[in-house]
């Protein structure tokens, strides 16, 4: 299948539009003559598309343009073939501009910029806003490279497999390039400049393009289901610096991680620290296990970092939150999760992984849940 706009279907797309103005009439129904000089009507079509071939040609694009081109061309591209004009119109070239956070000044995720551009195209500005605010807050505790980009790798799934090995997976907890490629390399001692990174970052920005299609489907078929809820520390520094109060800054992004807590009380309030702090970076099996409905998870960090601790389903969706990317001190610590997801609702039974990061270390355990 060829992914590109091939240059004779370019040109006969060019003809029937320079066809449709001389007769006067709509391009393929889509062009409109409003007076605000606006040329095709918004949103352009939706249809439904594969998620894991948009998977494969964002990796692939990433390696042709970067990651905002190769998130923006897997869904173009698939609805090119499956919708046709007007996405055949656009040259999908043009997002080459937000790779490495635009010309790599490691702002937003160039593969967020390119999901949400697609996603801003075929959606109405509601549906775009809800799926595109579910995508940054999904990205911000996905671990990345996903588990199904590795195994793809190693598979040799991908149409690019110069290299075919797993890769360590880190979050961050922010949409940031610039903190999603640095606590990677940290996390994982690869270079930034380095085959490892450019692969995690080919890999990511096929998730991306997956995870989009699969919103956008969802929607389509009306099952679409927000998961992310915005972390009790954002809620907690809003209710001063928020419209109620201050009203000095504006953003979802966790205050934490670049700014500490000034107050002192910030949350989460269910952690507990002991005395003695542990020397080692440990991350017990929580007690009890097998639970229901509540559990206990104990660690320990040997010196300052910023710490997440994630619990995640079966599908690598990450479903709460227990801390949010949040600077502790060296020592030990207790969390409880009450078996609620980051909406307070109750998880069904089944298997859980709780995630545990704290600057260069991280563990996994695994969780089940038996009502
Ligand atoms: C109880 C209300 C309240 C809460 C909650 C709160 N702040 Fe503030 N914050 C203030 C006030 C008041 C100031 C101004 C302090 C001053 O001018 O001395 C301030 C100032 C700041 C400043 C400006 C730098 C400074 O120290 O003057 C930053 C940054 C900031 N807060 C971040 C946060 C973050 C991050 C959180 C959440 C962890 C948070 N704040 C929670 C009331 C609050
Ligand atoms: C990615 C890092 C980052 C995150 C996340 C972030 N900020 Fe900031 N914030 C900054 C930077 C950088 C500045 C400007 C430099 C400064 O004064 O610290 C700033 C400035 C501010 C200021 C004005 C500070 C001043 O000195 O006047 C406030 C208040 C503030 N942020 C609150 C928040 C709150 C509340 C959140 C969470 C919703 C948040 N920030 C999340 C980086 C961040």
């Amino acid at each position: 299948m060829n992914e590109q706009i091939t240059r004779h279907q370019f040109i006969r797309n060019s003809a029937k539009i320079a066809a449709g103005i001389a007769a006067g009439v709509g391009v393929m129904g889509a062009m409109s003559s409003k007076s605000s000089g606006q040329t095709t009507s918004w949103p352009w079509p939706y249809a439904e598309i594969d998620a894991e071939e948009g998977r494969i040609r964002g990796h692939l694009g990433y390696y042709a343009r970067g990651c905002s081109y190769g998130a923006y061309h897997a869904i173009v591209s698939l609805l090119s073939e499956k919708v046709g004009a007007p996405y055949t119109t656009m040259p999908t070239e043009f997002l080459e501009w937000g790779r490495g956070g635009a010309w790599s000044w490691g702002t937003l995720c160039g593969a967020l910029t390119g999901a949400l551009t697609a996603i801003n195209l075929c959606q109405t500005k509601a549906a775009a806003e809800k799926i595109g605010n579910e995508l940054i807050g999904w990205y911000c505790g996905a671990l990345f490279p996903s588990d199904v980009s590795n195994q793809y790798a190693v598979a040799k799934t991908f149409r690019d497999n110069r290299y075919d090995k797993t890769l360590p997976q880190s979050s961050c907890g922010s949409p940031l390039c610039h903190a999603s490629v640095s606590t990677w390399c940290t996390f994982s001692k690869f270079k930034r400049g380095g085959s490892e990174r450019s692969e995690r970052c080919g890999r990511l920005t096929g998730d991306v393009a997956a995870y989009s299609i699969k919103l956008m489907n969802d929607e389509l078929k009306q099952q679409f289901k927000a998961l992310y809820t915005t972390p009790a520390v954002v809620t907690y520094c809003m209710t001063c610096h928020g419209p109620a109060l201050r009203d000095d800054t504006l953003g979802k992004m966790t205050c934490r991680v670049c700014h500490g807590d000034h107050t002192g009380s910030a949350p989460p309030t269910s952690v507990t620290a002991d005395q003695l702090p542990d020397a080692a970076f440990k991350l017990h099996q929580n007690y009890p296990n097998p639970f229901n409905p509540s559990t206990t998870i104990r660690f320990s960090i040997p010196k300052d970092a910023i710490v997440s601790l994630i619990i995640y389903d079966i599908h690598g969706r990450a479903i709460k939150n227990l801390i949010s990317y949040e600077d502790y001190g060296r020592g030990s610590f207790e969390v409880h999760w009450d078996g609620r997801d980051n909406a307070n609702q109750a998880v069904p039974s089944g298997t859980y992984f709780a995630h545990l990061f704290a600057g260069t270390h991280s563990k996994t355990i695994k969780l089940s849940l038996n009502k």
